[in-house]
Protein backbone atom coordinates (compact mmCIF):
# COMPACT_ATOMS: atom_id res chain seq x y z
CA UNK A 1 0.00 0.00 0.00
CA UNK A 2 1.01 3.29 -1.35
CA UNK A 3 0.73 6.40 1.44
CA UNK A 4 1.69 9.91 0.87
CA UNK A 5 2.45 11.45 3.79
CA UNK A 6 2.78 15.48 4.31
CA UNK A 7 4.89 16.83 7.14
CA UNK A 8 6.94 13.49 7.42
CA UNK A 9 10.21 14.93 8.30
CA UNK A 10 8.58 16.59 11.44
CA UNK A 11 7.80 15.53 14.76
CA UNK A 12 5.05 13.12 14.97
CA UNK A 13 4.78 12.70 11.58
CA UNK A 14 8.28 11.04 11.51
CA UNK A 15 7.16 8.98 14.11
CA UNK A 16 4.20 7.79 11.83
CA UNK A 17 6.72 7.46 8.76
CA UNK A 18 8.63 4.62 11.30
CA UNK A 19 5.71 2.36 12.08
CA UNK A 20 4.33 2.81 8.32
CA UNK A 21 7.94 1.73 7.01
CA UNK A 22 8.30 -1.24 9.85
CA UNK A 23 4.75 -2.34 8.76
CA UNK A 24 5.67 -2.97 4.91
CA UNK A 25 4.07 0.38 3.78
CA UNK A 26 4.89 2.42 0.93
CA UNK A 27 5.80 5.65 1.92
CA UNK A 28 6.45 9.06 0.39
CA UNK A 29 6.94 11.82 2.45
CA UNK A 30 6.37 15.65 1.07
CA UNK A 31 7.72 18.07 3.29
CA UNK A 32 8.86 21.62 2.98
CA UNK A 33 11.42 20.80 5.80
CA UNK A 34 11.10 24.31 7.50
CA UNK A 35 10.73 22.59 10.77
CA UNK A 36 11.11 19.35 9.39
CA UNK A 37 14.79 17.05 8.75
CA UNK A 38 15.90 15.15 6.74
CA UNK A 39 17.37 12.74 8.91
CA UNK A 40 14.06 11.91 10.35
CA UNK A 41 12.57 10.04 7.71
CA UNK A 42 13.63 6.53 8.17
CA UNK A 43 11.61 5.00 5.65
CA UNK A 44 9.83 5.85 1.95
CA UNK A 45 11.65 8.69 0.03
CA UNK A 46 11.81 12.16 0.60
CA UNK A 47 10.56 15.06 -1.74
CA UNK A 48 11.14 18.71 -0.41
CA UNK A 49 8.63 20.65 -1.67
CA UNK A 50 5.85 23.24 -0.69
CA UNK A 51 1.67 22.41 -0.20
CA UNK A 52 1.74 25.91 -1.89
CA UNK A 53 3.25 24.27 -5.11
CA UNK A 54 0.71 22.45 -6.85
CA UNK A 55 2.33 21.57 -9.87
CA UNK A 56 5.34 19.85 -7.77
CA UNK A 57 2.38 18.08 -5.73
CA UNK A 58 0.81 16.78 -8.95
CA UNK A 59 4.00 15.49 -10.34
CA UNK A 60 4.47 13.54 -7.40
CA UNK A 61 0.86 12.13 -7.12
CA UNK A 62 1.23 11.22 -11.00
CA UNK A 63 4.85 9.32 -10.24
CA UNK A 64 3.96 8.03 -6.94
CA UNK A 65 0.15 7.20 -7.54
CA UNK A 66 -0.64 7.00 -3.17
CA UNK A 67 -3.82 4.88 -2.29
CA UNK A 68 -4.04 7.43 0.68
CA UNK A 69 -2.81 10.61 2.30
CA UNK A 70 -1.68 11.34 5.96
CA UNK A 71 -1.67 15.11 6.72
CA UNK A 72 0.77 16.93 9.48
CA UNK A 73 1.77 19.44 7.40
CA UNK A 74 0.88 22.21 9.85
CA UNK A 75 2.21 25.48 11.90
CA UNK A 76 1.50 24.22 15.28
CA UNK A 77 3.07 27.79 17.97
CA UNK A 78 -0.33 28.87 19.06
CA UNK A 79 1.37 32.57 20.30
CA UNK A 80 2.74 32.63 16.91
CA UNK A 81 -0.79 32.06 15.30
CA UNK A 82 -1.97 35.04 17.39
CA UNK A 83 0.43 37.09 15.86
CA UNK A 84 0.32 35.17 12.28
CA UNK A 85 -3.30 34.64 11.82
CA UNK A 86 -2.57 34.88 7.97
CA UNK A 87 0.53 32.81 7.51
CA UNK A 88 -1.45 29.69 9.64
CA UNK A 89 -5.14 30.11 7.42
CA UNK A 90 -2.55 30.29 4.36
CA UNK A 91 -0.76 27.44 5.58
CA UNK A 92 -2.66 25.22 7.89
CA UNK A 93 -6.18 26.01 5.40
CA UNK A 94 -5.45 27.41 2.40
CA UNK A 95 -2.43 24.54 1.57
CA UNK A 96 -4.58 21.86 2.65
CA UNK A 97 -7.01 22.67 0.19
CA UNK A 98 -4.40 22.37 -2.25
CA UNK A 99 -3.85 18.71 -1.62
CA UNK A 100 -7.49 17.91 -1.26
CA UNK A 101 -7.79 19.42 -4.62
CA UNK A 102 -5.20 17.06 -5.70
CA UNK A 103 -6.00 14.27 -4.32
CA UNK A 104 -9.61 14.64 -5.84
CA UNK A 105 -7.99 15.14 -9.05
CA UNK A 106 -5.91 11.86 -8.72
CA UNK A 107 -8.99 10.10 -6.95
CA UNK A 108 -7.34 9.63 -3.82
CA UNK A 109 -9.89 9.20 -1.22
CA UNK A 110 -8.36 7.80 2.15
CA UNK A 111 -6.86 11.02 4.44
CA UNK A 112 -5.79 11.18 7.72
CA UNK A 113 -6.14 14.37 9.67
CA UNK A 114 -3.81 15.93 12.34
CA UNK A 115 -6.01 17.86 14.53
CA UNK A 116 -5.97 19.42 17.91
CA UNK A 117 -7.60 19.38 21.06
CA UNK A 118 -7.36 23.00 20.49
CA UNK A 119 -10.39 22.75 18.69
CA UNK A 120 -12.46 22.57 22.07
CA UNK A 121 -11.06 26.17 23.58
CA UNK A 122 -12.29 25.83 26.97
CA UNK A 123 -14.13 22.57 27.52
CA UNK A 124 -17.36 22.61 29.20
CA UNK A 125 -16.77 19.36 30.74
CA UNK A 126 -13.85 17.40 31.22
CA UNK A 127 -12.82 14.61 30.14
CA UNK A 128 -13.43 16.22 26.97
CA UNK A 129 -15.57 13.71 24.06
CA UNK A 130 -15.45 14.15 20.35
CA UNK A 131 -19.33 15.82 20.40
CA UNK A 132 -18.37 18.43 22.35
CA UNK A 133 -18.42 21.55 20.42
CA UNK A 134 -15.41 22.94 18.37
CA UNK A 135 -14.83 26.69 20.39
CA UNK A 136 -11.42 27.13 19.47
CA UNK A 137 -9.83 30.35 21.39
CA UNK A 138 -7.03 31.23 19.11
CA UNK A 139 -5.80 31.25 14.97
CA UNK A 140 -4.26 27.63 15.55
CA UNK A 141 -7.25 25.90 16.47
CA UNK A 142 -9.70 28.10 14.18
CA UNK A 143 -7.79 26.58 11.32
CA UNK A 144 -8.21 22.82 12.50
CA UNK A 145 -11.44 23.23 13.15
CA UNK A 146 -11.96 24.56 9.71
CA UNK A 147 -9.95 21.96 8.25
CA UNK A 148 -12.33 19.66 9.85
CA UNK A 149 -15.68 21.10 8.90
CA UNK A 150 -14.02 20.73 5.46
CA UNK A 151 -13.69 17.32 5.42
CA UNK A 152 -17.19 16.53 6.69
CA UNK A 153 -18.74 18.11 3.94
CA UNK A 154 -16.27 16.83 1.79
CA UNK A 155 -17.18 13.50 3.02
CA UNK A 156 -21.02 13.92 2.90
CA UNK A 157 -20.76 15.09 -0.96
CA UNK A 158 -17.90 12.76 -2.20
CA UNK A 159 -16.68 9.43 -2.09
CA UNK A 160 -14.13 10.32 0.42
CA UNK A 161 -13.39 8.69 3.65
CA UNK A 162 -11.31 10.28 6.54
CA UNK A 163 -9.96 9.86 9.96
CA UNK A 164 -9.40 13.43 12.34
CA UNK A 165 -6.88 12.71 15.19
CA UNK A 166 -7.25 15.17 17.91
CA UNK A 167 -3.92 15.31 19.45
CA UNK A 168 -3.84 16.06 22.86
CA UNK A 169 0.00 16.73 24.02
CA UNK A 170 2.34 14.92 22.12
CA UNK A 171 5.41 14.07 24.23
CA UNK A 172 8.32 11.78 24.33
CA UNK A 173 10.71 9.91 21.61
CA UNK A 174 10.92 6.87 19.69
CA UNK A 175 12.39 4.59 22.50
CA UNK A 176 14.69 3.22 19.98
CA UNK A 177 16.44 6.87 20.19
CA UNK A 178 16.92 7.38 16.31
CA UNK A 179 14.02 10.36 16.46
CA UNK A 180 12.56 12.60 18.53
CA UNK A 181 11.54 16.59 18.84
CA UNK A 182 13.58 18.84 16.60
CA UNK A 183 11.95 21.62 16.64
CA UNK A 184 13.24 25.44 16.43
CA UNK A 185 12.51 27.30 19.40
CA UNK A 186 10.56 24.99 21.34
CA UNK A 187 7.54 26.42 24.00
CA UNK A 188 5.85 23.07 24.80
CA UNK A 189 6.37 22.06 28.53
CA UNK A 190 8.44 19.43 28.60
CA UNK A 191 10.94 20.18 26.08
CA UNK A 192 11.38 23.67 28.45
CA UNK A 193 11.58 21.79 30.97
CA UNK A 194 14.13 19.29 30.06
CA UNK A 195 16.69 22.33 28.19
CA UNK A 196 16.53 23.61 30.94
CA UNK A 197 18.12 20.58 33.06
CA UNK A 198 20.43 20.53 30.58
CA UNK A 199 21.31 23.73 31.25
CA UNK A 200 20.16 25.08 27.86
CA UNK A 201 16.98 27.36 29.57
CA UNK A 202 18.42 29.44 32.79
CA UNK A 203 14.96 29.02 34.92
CA UNK A 204 11.82 27.40 34.22
CA UNK A 205 8.53 29.80 34.10
CA UNK A 206 5.23 28.26 35.54
CA UNK A 207 2.99 30.37 33.75
CA UNK A 208 0.23 30.85 36.43
CA UNK A 209 -0.51 29.24 39.53
CA UNK A 210 -4.13 30.43 40.42
CA UNK A 211 -6.17 28.10 38.28
CA UNK A 212 -9.34 26.46 39.79
CA UNK A 213 -6.85 22.63 39.84
CA UNK A 214 -5.41 21.06 42.96
CA UNK A 215 -2.00 22.65 42.63
CA UNK A 216 -3.30 25.85 40.90
CA UNK A 217 -1.28 25.24 37.48
CA UNK A 218 -2.91 23.41 34.12
CA UNK A 219 -3.93 20.22 33.84
CA UNK A 220 -2.79 18.40 30.41
CA UNK A 221 -3.25 14.50 29.26
CA UNK A 222 0.08 14.21 27.90
CA UNK A 223 0.60 11.48 25.31
CA UNK A 224 3.77 9.19 24.29
CA UNK A 225 4.74 10.06 20.34
CA UNK A 226 4.52 6.65 19.96
CA UNK A 227 0.95 5.92 20.95
CA UNK A 228 0.13 8.79 18.72
CA UNK A 229 2.11 7.21 15.63
CA UNK A 230 0.34 3.55 16.80
CA UNK A 231 -2.96 6.02 16.34
CA UNK A 232 -2.63 6.54 12.61
CA UNK A 233 -1.50 3.28 11.67
CA UNK A 234 -4.95 2.03 13.20
CA UNK A 235 -7.09 5.38 11.46
CA UNK A 236 -4.94 4.03 8.05
CA UNK A 237 -6.26 0.02 8.31
CA UNK A 238 -9.55 1.32 9.47
CA UNK A 239 -9.82 3.18 6.56
CA UNK A 240 -8.64 0.36 4.02
CA UNK A 241 -10.89 -1.89 5.78
CA UNK A 242 -13.96 0.43 4.70
CA UNK A 243 -14.45 2.22 7.87
CA UNK A 244 -16.50 5.31 7.50
CA UNK A 245 -15.28 8.58 8.54
CA UNK A 246 -14.50 9.51 11.96
CA UNK A 247 -13.36 11.70 13.94
CA UNK A 248 -11.14 10.69 17.57
CA UNK A 249 -9.42 12.39 20.42
CA UNK A 250 -5.79 10.85 20.69
CA UNK A 251 -5.13 11.22 24.68
CA UNK A 252 -4.74 8.98 27.76
CA UNK A 253 -7.45 10.15 29.83
CA UNK A 254 -5.66 11.35 32.92
CA UNK A 255 -4.00 14.84 33.30
CA UNK A 256 -0.84 16.00 35.15
CA UNK A 257 -0.23 19.41 36.39
CA UNK A 258 2.66 21.55 35.76
CA UNK A 259 4.07 21.03 38.66
CA UNK A 260 3.86 17.39 38.29
CA UNK A 261 5.27 17.35 34.90
CA UNK A 262 8.43 19.52 36.41
CA UNK A 263 8.68 17.19 39.28
CA UNK A 264 8.64 14.46 37.06
CA UNK A 265 11.53 15.69 35.03
CA UNK A 266 13.51 16.41 37.87
CA UNK A 267 13.06 13.34 39.05
CA UNK A 268 14.41 11.57 35.71
CA UNK A 269 17.24 13.78 34.80
CA UNK A 270 18.25 13.93 38.32
CA UNK A 271 18.75 17.59 37.72
CA UNK A 272 17.43 20.54 40.13
CA UNK A 273 16.60 24.23 38.15
CA UNK A 274 15.13 27.13 38.91
CA UNK A 275 11.53 27.27 38.59
CA UNK A 276 9.85 30.75 38.68
CA UNK A 277 5.79 31.06 39.14
CA UNK A 278 5.08 34.21 36.62
CA UNK A 279 1.56 34.77 35.00
CA UNK A 280 -0.65 33.07 32.92
CA UNK A 281 0.08 32.91 29.29
CA UNK A 282 -3.09 34.03 27.28
CA UNK A 283 -5.57 31.10 26.18
CA UNK A 284 -4.15 28.51 28.27
CA UNK A 285 -7.63 26.20 29.19
CA UNK A 286 -6.89 25.18 32.82
CA UNK A 287 -7.77 21.29 32.05
CA UNK A 288 -7.56 19.84 29.12
CA UNK A 289 -7.55 16.04 29.43
CA UNK A 290 -9.56 13.53 26.94
CA UNK A 291 -12.44 11.23 26.85
CA UNK A 292 -10.35 8.47 24.53
CA UNK A 293 -13.23 5.93 25.03
CA UNK A 294 -13.97 6.29 21.33
CA UNK A 295 -10.74 5.80 19.99
CA UNK A 296 -10.08 2.59 22.30
CA UNK A 297 -13.30 0.79 21.04
CA UNK A 298 -13.45 1.63 17.52
CA UNK A 299 -9.77 1.13 16.83
CA UNK A 300 -9.19 -1.55 18.94
CA UNK A 301 -6.03 1.26 20.51
CA UNK A 302 -4.46 0.25 23.92
CA UNK A 303 -1.76 2.58 24.47
CA UNK A 304 1.71 1.26 25.42
CA UNK A 305 3.38 4.07 27.17
CA UNK A 306 0.99 5.42 29.54
CA UNK A 307 3.26 6.59 32.01
CA UNK A 308 4.69 10.26 32.61
CA UNK A 309 8.03 8.90 33.85
CA UNK A 310 8.73 7.14 30.88
CA UNK A 311 7.33 10.01 28.61
CA UNK A 312 9.95 11.94 30.00
CA UNK A 313 12.99 9.50 29.95
CA UNK A 314 12.49 8.83 26.54
CA UNK A 315 12.42 12.62 25.87
CA UNK A 316 15.30 12.96 27.99
CA UNK A 317 17.34 10.50 26.41
CA UNK A 318 16.67 12.03 22.90
CA UNK A 319 17.46 15.79 24.09
CA UNK A 320 20.67 14.63 25.64
CA UNK A 321 22.05 13.54 22.28
CA UNK A 322 21.28 16.46 20.94
N1 LIG B 1 3.74 25.96 30.46
C1 LIG B 1 4.47 26.54 31.47
N2 LIG B 1 5.76 26.90 31.21
C2 LIG B 1 6.35 26.72 30.00
C3 LIG B 1 5.60 26.12 28.96
C4 LIG B 1 4.28 25.77 29.23
O1 LIG B 1 3.98 26.74 32.59
O2 LIG B 1 7.53 27.08 29.82
C5 LIG B 1 2.36 25.53 30.76
C6 LIG B 1 1.34 26.14 29.83
O3 LIG B 1 0.92 27.40 30.31
C7 LIG B 1 0.24 25.08 29.87
C8 LIG B 1 1.01 23.77 30.03
O4 LIG B 1 2.30 24.15 30.53
O5 LIG B 1 -0.55 25.27 30.97
C9 LIG B 1 1.19 23.02 28.75
O6 LIG B 1 1.68 23.93 27.76
P1 LIG B 1 2.29 23.46 26.37
O7 LIG B 1 2.73 24.70 25.66
O8 LIG B 1 3.29 22.39 26.59
O9 LIG B 1 1.06 22.80 25.63
P2 LIG B 1 -0.42 23.36 25.36
O10 LIG B 1 -1.33 22.58 26.22
O11 LIG B 1 -0.48 24.82 25.45
O12 LIG B 1 -0.60 23.08 23.81
C10 LIG B 1 -0.52 21.81 23.25
C11 LIG B 1 -0.01 21.94 21.83
C12 LIG B 1 -0.97 22.69 20.98
C13 LIG B 1 -2.33 22.09 21.09
C14 LIG B 1 -2.74 21.93 22.51
C15 LIG B 1 -4.01 21.18 22.56
O13 LIG B 1 1.22 22.62 21.82
O14 LIG B 1 -0.53 22.63 19.65
O15 LIG B 1 -1.76 21.22 23.24
O16 LIG B 1 -4.19 20.56 23.74
F1 LIG B 1 -3.20 22.90 20.49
Amino acid sequence: MKVLVTGGAGYVGSHVVKLLGEAGYEVLVYDNLSTGHEWAVLYGKLVVGDLEDKKKLRRVFEEFRPEAVMHFAAYIVVPESVREPLKYYKNNVANTLNLLEVMEEFEVKRFIFSSSAAVYGIPEKVPVSEDAPLKPINPYGETKAVVENILRDLSEAKDFRYVSLRYFNVAGADPEGRIGFAYPKPTHLMIRALKTAKGEIDRLEIYGTDYPTPDGTCIRDYIHVMDIANAHILALEYLFDGGKSEVFNCGYGKGYSVREVIEAVKKVTGKDFTVVETERRPGDPPVLVADSTKIREKLGWEPKYDDLEFIVRTAWDWERRR
